[in-house]
């Protein structure tokens, strides 16, 4: 083999060839290292010695945009302050500019509906593990063109399985580091094993969580359940689920609404299992091959998928961010 020394040219081009055109729309991207956004594909690019991809010394986070307005933005900021206090890892701005910096980012995109990748690693290094060596941290913001829940939850549900793969230990699921290999293998086992899930339950045998969402019950008493947050990431989409189920208990669709240990026997004798993600809810009706409920798609599943759909649309200033105030004027 002998290798070709390639010119800057061949990489940076308008629609370069390794970027796999037409699987992922990416619609701009910023980046601290650069100090501004650029929206051409083959420019989304972070060092190779950043201690995010060499060592998983990062953090992330992901939010949609819906109809102009990010979704639980501040939610997601302030999970992502707390990743970052777990791990010690200063931020490189402040909240606000933060905030700003990716709305700005998301206005350039230009997209009204998209899904948004906010990222803090520990900074460029010398490919060395400590995370001292660095100078300063970094920040990037990717914004995907996606449209969230239009869909609907899938007609026929979807299954899951328990997963074989160990958990992570509780203060570290707490953060939403970048290092997922826990996660993929979640995602790779389900997948081998014909499931769109692998759930993980805690060394006391509890439920947590998905390999990237939450999940929750309801039993045949009709109370929503959901797993204390010792063991798993807070799931912005089952806090704010939580708290629009309320009104399925003010109308009687639902008994009560419980956050407790929840056991895998629970789960498999409950009427619904849900998966639940940043504005997302996704009915399990098939679970360790066991049919859940009915086997089909519950009424609470439902309800909390309009809820969900509403509030995006119609919900309230603490839940809605309009990106339209950050497009610049000339
Ligand atoms: C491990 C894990 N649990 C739960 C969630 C759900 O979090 P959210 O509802 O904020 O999307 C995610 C989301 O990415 C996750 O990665």
């Amino acid at each position: 083999m002998s290798l070709r020394v390639l010119s800057r040219d061949e990489i940076f081009t308008k629609a370069p060839e390794w970027r796999e055109p037409g699987r992922s729309k990416y619609l701009a991207m910023y980046s601290s290292v650069f100090g501004g956004v650029v929206v051409e594909p083959a420019l989304m690019v972070i060092p190779l010695d950043d201690h995010i991809i060499n060592r998983g010394d990062g953090i992330f986070e992901f939010f949609p945009v819906k109809n102009g307005y990010a979704y639980c933005f501040d939610a997601h900021l302030a999970r992502l302050e707390r990743s970052a206090e777990i791990i010690s890892l200063d931020l490189p701005f402040d909240i606000a500019t933060i905030k700003q910096i990716a709305l700005e980012t998301v206005a350039i995109a230009g997209a009204k509906d998209c899904g948004v990748r906010l990222f803090v690693s520990r900074g460029l290094g010398d490919f060395e593990c400590d995370p001292t060596t660095p100078k300063k941290s970094l920040f990037y913001v990717i914004v995907l063109g996606m449209k969230l829940g239009d869909t609907g939850i899938p007609p026929e549900g979807v299954s899951a399985i328990t997963t074989h793969v160990p958990i992570k230990p509780g203060f570290y699921a707490q953060v939403k580091t970048t290092c997922y290999l826990l996660n993929a293998l979640v995602h790779l086992e389900a997948h081998r094993n014909n499931a769109s899930f692998g759930i993980w339950y805690d060394q006391e045998g509890h439920l947590a969580e998905a390999a990237t969402s939450c999940v929750a019950i309801v039993n045949q008493e009709k109370i929503l359940k959901y797993p204390r947050f010792e063991h798993i990431l807070k799931g912005t989409g089952l806090i704010r689920g939580v708290e629009l189920a309320k009104e399925l208990v003010k109308s009687g669709e639902l008994k009560g609404i419980s956050q407790t240990d929840i056991t895998q026997h629970e789960v498999y004798e409950s009427s619904e299992m849900l998966v639940l993600g940043s504005g997302r809810v996704i009915p399990v009706v098939k679970y360790d091959g066991r049919s859940i409920g009915s086997g089909k798609p519950g009424p609470v599943s439902r309800r909390l998928w309009e809820l969900f759909q509403k509030d995006m649309a119609e919900g309230p200033s603490e839940v809605r961010t309009r990106i339209e105030k950050y497009i610049k004027e000339d």
